[in-house]
């Protein structure tokens, strides 16, 4: 049994959820248990707070956990980076005031920064060579500057909205951060065997993710034509008619392919054409 930490709310949930989801990995997330076993697989989930996720995975109370980058980082525990799974980007970053003028890093020299994330923020200053001080706040950072708080914050920017609401401007990007799934170091052999089916399993379904199956009936005498524009993952699929004259062509293709080259496939006659989810791909 392998035990995964979990943000139980907010931003990284919804995408972790639906990430395991498909994966056929289902889970029932109880409002008394903070700890639910999966159908059909041998993984329990723990919800915990993002911030305690990582401590948690190094101790090897879960041993895995799927968090923001910014967190893991933050937060400096032992823990291995398994896999970056692309979802939930966001970035650290410096803001200020929106009419201020900005200069560089040095612009922060003596001024007052709120944050949640302080040692990013110091080992930022550090490298960048200036001296501020760093005020730690854990909720709403972004309201600082506007009560006298602080001079700046650094803080998660995703749409932008916060800042803007908040009459600020984005300066430096620190950090650009997305979800990671995250091992406690020396993993038993028998959950690495079940990590490494879990991994499968991702793999399967982030193949299949910008990937359409494309079906179309084609005149026999522009089946040439039609293959000479369509990539395949081997090749093409080609099959008979009951109409002589037709055939019908599958293939695999990138869904911004797709869009690409459907011009050319009407031009050389190609009809019915259906485009089809693909739930998993095994390369
Ligand atoms: C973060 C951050 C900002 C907001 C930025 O908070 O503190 O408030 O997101 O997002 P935007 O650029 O799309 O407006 P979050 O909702 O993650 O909650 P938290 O600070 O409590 O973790
Ligand atoms: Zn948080």
């Amino acid at each position: 049994m392998l035990r995964i930490a979990v943000q139980s709310k907010g931003r990284l949930y919804e995408d972790t959820m639906a990430l395991l989801a498909e994966a056929d990995i289902k889970v029932r997330k109880s409002e008394r248990s903070l700890l639910v076993r999966a159908n059909d697989f041998p993984i329990e989930i723990l919800y915990l707070r993002d911030d305690d996720i990582p401590q948690t995975v190094a101790s090897g109370v879960a041993d895995l956990g799927i968090v923001g980058e910014n967190e893991f980082l933050e937060r400096e525990e032992q823990a291995d980076i398994v896999r970056r799974l692309g979802f939930s980007k966001c970035r650290l970053s410096l803001a200020i005031h929106k009419n201020e003028q900005y200069n560089g890093p040095q612009w922060f020299n003596g001024k007052t920064i709120a944050t949640s994330y302080p040692n990013i923020l110091r080992q930022y200053l550090k490298k960048e060579g200036v001296k501020a001080n760093i005020h730690v706040i854990t909720g709403s950072v972004e309201i600082a500057p506007g009560i006298g708080l602080a001079n700046a914050i650094f803080d998660i920017v995703s749409s932008g909205s916060t800042l803007i609401t908040n009459n600020l401007k984005e300066v430096e990007v620190v950090v650009e951060s997305e979800a990671l799934l995250i091992a406690t170091p020396n993993l038993s052999e028998d959950k690495h065997a079940v990590l490494n089916e879990l991994l499968f399993r991702l793999q399967a379904v982030k193949e299949a993710d910008h990937k359409k199956y494309v079906m179309m009936n084609v005149p026999v005498d522009k089946v040439d034509d039609i293959l000479s524009v369509l990539p395949g993952i081997k090749s093409p699929t080609v099959m008979p008619l009951a109409d002589k004259q037709w055939c019908s062509v599958h293939t695999v293709l990138e869904r911004k392919r797709f869009w690409e080259i459907i011009g050319q496939l009407k031009e050389n006659g190609a009809q019915g054409i259906l485009v089809l989810p693909i739930e998993k791909m095994v390369l």
